[in-house]
């Protein structure tokens, strides 16, 4: 097992991304506490690891509001009295041109997609720095690439951010032997772009080499490796999950 008896916090894990990491780290010994905003969502991802032999909890918590997301570390270090693995997956996506964003959907996306990441990562860095191990792994964009096509700007700003405070932190941590990246996924069927597209993928096929979107598992799945001893020697990264559609 990869991560047998570590600790992760999966942010926004009670669905699409975060809930297939969750379930994937939990498949590979992880005891998972699965943050999301939805109680319900969160506990019924935390039951459904549990119903497989796994074991995760689940918390709900707001990551953009410092006050719940420090008892919510407490919670967890409490328990367990130690935390190995944050994945900052929680996020929102707003569509709307520039001169249709209202300043408090500016404020609410930039609150949650990166002030939450930062706030997180913040709350938890102690304890990983006074354990001289950890990984982080954000969740940054396409989008944060290239510029909002199908989403808002202030979406591909926050994704944009995200990816910078990832070397930022990467940098200060290293000296600690916590490694932090981040993945850019492309379009990955989820809850998300399911709002985004109404379904109608066959548009984004003929700018995506390998002529399919993306799963929840082909983002799991590097979210673990990224989690692992594995990748011991990578940091400050942003690995691109994107079939090919950006190879930058
Ligand atoms: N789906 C894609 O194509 C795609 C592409 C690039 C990046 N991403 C990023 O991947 C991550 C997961 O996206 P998804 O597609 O699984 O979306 P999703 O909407 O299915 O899941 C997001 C989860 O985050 C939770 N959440 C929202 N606000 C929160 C808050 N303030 N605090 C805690 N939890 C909160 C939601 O309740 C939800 O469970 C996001 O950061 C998203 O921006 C997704």
């Amino acid at each position: 097992m990869l991560l047998k008896d570590q600790v992760a916090i999966v942010t926004g894990g009670g669905s699409g991304i975060g809930q297939s990491i969750a379930e994937a780290m939990a498949v590979e010994g992880a005891h998972v506490s699965v943050w999301d905003v939805n109680e319900a969502q969160a506990r019924l991802a935390a039951e459904a690891i549990r119903g497989r032999g796994g074991a995760a909890s689940h918390l709900t918590v707001d990551v953009s509001a410092a006050g719940p997301v420090h008892t919510a570390v407490e919670h967890v270090l409490a328990g367990h009295g130690r935390i190995d693995i944050l994945v900052n997956n929680a996020g929102v996506c707003r569509v709307a041109p520039i001169a249709a964003i209202t300043e408090s959907d500016w404020d609410f996306v930039l609150a949650v997609n990166l002030k939450g990441t930062f706030l997180c990562s913040q709350a938890v860095m102690e304890v990983m720095k006074r354990r001289r191990r950890g990984k982080i792994i954000n969740m940054g964009s396409v989008a944060g690439k290239v510029g909002g096509i199908a989403v808002g700007a202030h979406y591909s700003a926050s994704k944009a951010a995200v990816m910078c405070f990832t070397k930022s932190l990467a940098r200060e941590l290293a000296p600690y032997g916590v490694n932090v990246n981040a993945i850019a996924p492309g379009v990955i069927a989820t809850g998300m772009t399911q709002s985004i597209t109404g379904g109608d993928w066959e548009k984004y096929l003929s700018t995506i080499p390998l002529g399919r979107v993306g799963s929840v598992q082909d983002v799991a799945q590097v979210a673990l490796f990224l989690s692992s001893e594995r990748a011991g020697y990578l940091t400050g990264e942003i690995i691109d999950v994107n079939g090919g559609q950006l190879m930058d």
